[in-house]
């Protein structure tokens, strides 16, 4: 049984089918036209986002609220972080008004694995934490993918991904490598040196060996998924590519590139897309994006985990809890 959901490293196959499985049952909710189902009344969630985001903090906020819970957001500017309260005195303000769940994103690495070990009663989520992990990323991504891939009689396991840019400073890429690796499937990460280092090679790292490309047509070629990652400039400690121009005109992904060397490739993104940068607006908003679908996937993702913490559940019919309407 899951107590809290830190990352994808550590998770057994059965523990991820069995969140992918829920979130796949939790799509069918977001279909209905009243999108509430009574399964977490009366629990009480915190969102406590210290660094910006989008998709993830509503999508945490959107599946509290169709699970019934009641949710509350908190941001940076509007935290007491901002007078100079350290993160465990906060959380542990908040775990004394008795919440089920603090989801979490944090600028520091390890930051939702600290509080896990000291807070007594509260569920941790890790909704992305520096360039450590971000597991419910890499859930929706591969619950994308077994969509996509079901409609073509194939199985989301062994499956050839290339993930492609700024591999150093992404959580994404992480979460998605550990993920990929307990599915069984081929990963190669590709970009240049500077931001694909070597020691993500190392079989301590990830526990199995990845490929490293540093040529975009040699990395995509022949892959089944084509992953992009943010240029993440504000993670950059120092200068990385020499310019952003000369970086886009060897690692933007392109429509040319892929009907060349991946053609029957589909594309991920977890947001936010730099469009020419590292993909290109054609291939954003083409064919291949299944860019929607992931961000569709991300409340149904986030209810299976919000649902597996706060019910401690650990079966997979969870039709008595998504029956009726709230
Ligand atoms: C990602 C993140 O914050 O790690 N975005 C997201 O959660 N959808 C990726 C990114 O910021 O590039």
């Amino acid at each position: 049984m899951l107590k809290h959901l830190l990352g994808i490293e550590g998770l057994t196959l059965e523990q991820l089918e069995f969140l992918l499985g829920n979130a796949g049952q939790f799509v069918e909710v977001g279909t209905r036209e009243l999108k509430k189902v009574p399964a977490l009344r009366g629990k009480t969630i915190v969102n406590l986002f210290l660094e910006p985001s989008t998709r993830t903090r509503a999508s945490f906020e959107i599946a509290g609220k169709r699970l019934s819970a009641d949710t509350i957001n908190i941001g940076a500017s509007d935290s007491s972080v901002v007078k100079g309260e350290t993160l465990l005195d906060t959380a542990r303000n908040l775990e004394a008004m008795a919440p089920d769940i603090l989801v979490i994103r944090h600028k520091e690495s390890g930051a939702p694995h600290f509080l896990a070990r000291h807070l007594t009663n509260t569920c941790v989520v890790n909704a992305g934490d520096g360039l450590h992990e971000h597991p419910t990323q890499a859930l929706l991504d591969i619950l994308t993918l077994r969509q996509h891939f079901k409609t073509k009689q194939r199985d989301v396991r062994g499956l050839k991904i290339a993930i492609v840019g700024d591999v150093r400073h992404s959580r994404v890429a992480r979460s998605n490598i550990w993920a990929h690796r307990l599915l069984g499937n081929q990963v190669t990460l590709v970009g240049p040196p500077t931001l694909v280092p070597a020691e993500f090679a190392d079989v301590r790292s990830f526990g199995g060996s990845l490929k490293i490309e540093h040529n975009l047509a040699r990395g995509i070629e022949g892959a089944d998924v084509v992953l992009c990652l943010r240029m993440q400039l504000e993670r950059q400690t120092e200068h990385f590519v020499p310019t952003l121009e000369e970086y886009s005109h060897e690692y933007c992904v392109s429509e040319r590139m892929l009907s060349r060397y991946a053609p029957d490739s589909v594309v991920l993104h977890p947001g936010p897309a730099n469009r020419g940068t590292e993909i290109s607006g054609e291939v954003l908003d083409g064919k291949r994006s299944l860019v929607t679908q992931q961000v569709n996937n991300g409340v149904a993702v986030r209810m299976a985990v919000l649902f597996a913490l706060a019910t401690g559940s650990h079966s997979t019919d969870i039709a008595g809890g998504v029956g009726g309407a709230a």
